[in-house]
């Protein structure tokens, strides 16, 4: 009993710690979600800063390179004693233009860390991070987090069930999607009028569909929690995700998600419905069969004529059922029409 109230204050004093350090949010592209510099310096700092400098060219480059898709980026200075291995990203909904000042203001940020052999640098249009070692294949990392918008507090009735299926969707669909982008939208209720959700996920290039997935799992389950703030994003070494009540892209940037939702995504209604009209073709199925069994017997046998009729009589609902939930195949239904004569 005791442990229980020491935990819960544990759990309570530790909410109050994460609420006092929220960053402020703004609806700015440049808006710093996270920064975070390694401890430990690196061993020939003049050395390392010197080709952090190479590499942080080379990106730029790269995604001032209109041939490219320019939203990616890795570079890295390997050779020597202090290796930088560098990545840049933005969000694919941003122009060049805006993703380059976005880089460039992630640069500044970056700066402060100094000598320090690691950093990276979290904006809701972009990040930036370098290391002394490759960290290309990170999915999920210690560290990983949301960011809640407190402030705000959705009104809007069934905001929570438009963000929980625009996360799902998200999650599901986002490892499938070639670049491994995704923005979209959900509403819930009346078209128009109901509750709106925008949202997107992304996860790094250089990731598998597995690392992917998993990533975006663990910031699904940490964004999810942000409910019922108006805004919130979790982001983490391979994924970034976000959700909000505004729009903070472009209609026409929306992914049509539907064909990548297949199995597994968030659609009950489909898999009831999938039951059913399975369950119901298995038994309309195993029914035509006994019933052209019987029906090859004499017809002068008078019992065996009644009871096709009442196996006929039995099947008639999974029949109905069936020819409204699943396409009727033209070969069962003709067999249908001709069993009762
Ligand atoms: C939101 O966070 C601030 C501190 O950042 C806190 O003072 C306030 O109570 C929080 N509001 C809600 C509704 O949790
Ligand atoms: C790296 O670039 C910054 C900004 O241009 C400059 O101030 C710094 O001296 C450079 N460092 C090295 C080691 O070249
Ligand atoms: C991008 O490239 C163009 C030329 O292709 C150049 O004029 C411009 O200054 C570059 N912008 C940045 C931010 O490097
Ligand atoms: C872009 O591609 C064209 C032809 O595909 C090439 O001539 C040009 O040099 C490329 N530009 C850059 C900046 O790589």
């Amino acid at each position: 009993m005791e442990s229980n109230i020491s935990n819960l204050f544990a759990i309570s004093s530790m909410t109050l710690l994460l609420l006092l350090v929220k960053p402020a949010i703004s609806d700015s592209q440049i808006n710093l979600l996270d920064i975070g510099c390694s401890q430990y310096k690196a061993p020939n700092p003049e050395v390392f800063l010197r080709n952090v400098n190479a590499t942080l060219a080379d990106l730029g480059g790269q995604l001032n390179n209109t041939n490219s898709t320019g939203h990616f980026a890795t570079a890295q200075q390997a050779r020597g004693s202090d290796p930088v291995y560098a990545m840049v990203q933005c969000r694919n909904y941003l122009s060049t233009a805006d993703c380059l000042a976005c880089f460039a203001k992630s640069v500044l940020q970056i700066r402060d860390c100094g000598g320090a052999n690691g950093a990276r640098v979290i904006n809701d249009g972009c990040f930036l991070r370098y290391e002394s070692n490759s960290f290309y294949d990170q999915t999920t990392v210690e560290g990983h987090k949301r960011i809640c918008d407190n402030r705000t507090i959705s009104q809007r009735s069934g905001f929570k069930v438009a963000v929980e299926r625009l996360l799902s969707n998200l999650e599901v669909a986002t490892p499938r999607i070639a670049g491994f982008f995704a923005a979209t939208k959900e509403e819930e209720g009346v078209i128009g009028s109901g509750a709106a959700a925008y949202g997107v996920a992304q996860c790094v290039q250089t990731l598998s569909k597995s690392g992917c997935e998993e990533c975006l799992k663990v910031a699904h389950g940490n964004l999810g929690r942000c409910l019922p703030d108006a805004d919130g994003r979790a982001v983490d070494a391979g994924c970034f995700l976000r959700y909000s009540e505004k729009a903070f892209f472009r209609d026409d940037q929306t992914t049509n998600l539907t064909p990548f939702l297949g199995k597994g995504g968030s659609s009950k209604n489909k898999a009831i419905i999938g039951g059913v009209s399975g369950g119901a073709s298995l038994l309309l199925f195993v029914g035509v069969i006994i019933f052209l069994q019987l029906s090859r017997k004499p017809k002068k046998d008078r019992k065996g004529k009644e009871s096709s009729s009442k196996i006929f009589i039995l099947l008639s609902p999974s029949v109905f059922v069936s020819t409204f939930y699943i396409k009727p195949k033209p070969l069962i239904l003709s067999l249908y029409l001709l069993g009762p004569q």
